[in-house]
């Protein structure tokens, strides 16, 4: 029995900023095995990203508080591992795709510099081989005439292939783990569904753990084994993801699951959840999302719920969640 590929233990995120702190990620622990790929989702603002990029130490660490009793993939401790030995671990063991290939990309450098330079540093490769290497998984990302985009800079690619030239390089050195923060929401729907094929299908060869970072649960549905709710910088409910959209626990992933359009009824109208996430700035004493809550008790304004294993196999922090949905 292998350990986990992920494991945070209470991890927490606070930003100094102009306005006071920002309680981005507050106490969150998360685990994954081998191979597994589970969706974080959440609203805009709920540290989805944070909490990956915390994980990698990608965050601007001079107004940063990150705090975590452990923070470790595939059994290395990233707590306070020196920069040099957590660079090795990026692209190996590790890889990061972007909510925006444009920033994510060196405008400066070919595609196929920013390809090959992993494959060059880590794998040893030579110059021809890894540019050899580098044409194949341009096609296998879907580039057409690679060997005339290999040459160009990003700036000279569209949106849909500047996203697959980031999944390629993500993919170069053969990650154990792959993180992939939103990668389609810039670009238009078809785009969106072959990209969401395309790594689902470079998952399933490859045996990768995967953590993918989203809005759209409907898409959460065909590609995860489980589902992280996030509300206001902590997980709220965690489950399988058949046990979570059959019969979502949380009042807020139930809502959540109301909001969003099926997609094999795309005609029913969508309820959205009423109210606004609080502001991280002013976290007040209890539930976040008992404000907005229909179920909320008195306990709720006051109590943090804590994160608890169910029998069902699923984590959830509620006082008062739905009744089991017997379908
Ligand atoms: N560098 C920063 N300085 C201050 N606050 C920050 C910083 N980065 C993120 N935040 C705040 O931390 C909170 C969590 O942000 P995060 O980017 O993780 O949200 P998210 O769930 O990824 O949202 P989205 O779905 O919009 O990508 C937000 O309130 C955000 O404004
Ligand atoms: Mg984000």
């Amino acid at each position: 029995m292998s350990g986990p590929m992920l494991d945070v233990q209470n991890l927490s995120v606070t930003f100094q900023s102009d306005g006071g702190p920002v309680y981005a990620v507050r106490d969150l622990s998360l685990r994954l095995a081998p191979g597994e790929v589970i969706g974080i989702v959440g609203e805009s603002g709920s540290g989805k990203s944070v909490t990956m990029m915390s994980v990698l130490r990608l965050l601007d660490t001079r107004r940063t508080e990150i705090s975590a009793t452990e923070l470790a993939v595939d059994g290395q401790s990233l707590l306070g591992l020196p920069a040099r030995a957590l660079q090795d671990l990026r692209g190996p063991v590790v890889s990061y795709i972007f909510q925006d290939p444009l920033t994510a990309l060196n405008p400066l450098l070919t595609v196929g510099r920013q390809l090959t330079e992993g494959m060059r540093r880590h794998a040893g490769l030579g110059r021809a081989e890894a540019r050899a290497k580098a044409l194949d998984l341009l096609r296998r990302v879907g580039i057409p005439a690679p060997e005339l985009r290999i040459d160009q800079l990003p700036h000279q690619l569209s949106g849909g292939m500047r996203q697959r030239v980031m999944i390629a390089i993500a993919l170069a050195c053969d990650p154990k783990l792959l993180i992939a923060d939103e990668p389609t929401t810039a670009l238009d729907v078809t785009v969106q569904a072959e990209i969401v094929r395309l790594v689902q299908s470079i998952q399933a060869e490859r045996g990768m753990a995967m953590v993918w970072v989203t809005h759209d649960l409907a898409l959460l549905a065909r590609l995860a084994d489980r589902v992280v709710v996030m509300y206001a910088g902590r997980i709220i409910e965690d489950a399988p993801a058949r046990t979570l959209y059959s019969s979502p626990a949380h009042p807020y992933t139930a809502g959540l699951l109301a909001s969003t359009s099926r997609i094999d009824d795309p005609f029913t109208e969508q309820t959205s959840i009423p109210g606004m996430p609080p502001d991280p700035r002013r976290i007040a004493p209890g539930c976040s999302f008992a404000p907005r809550c229909t179920r909320a008790l008195a306990q709720c304004q006051t109590v943090v719920p804590p994160l608890v294993q169910q029998p069902d196999g699923r984590r959830l922090a509620c006082f008062n969640p739905l009744p089991e949905a017997h379908t």
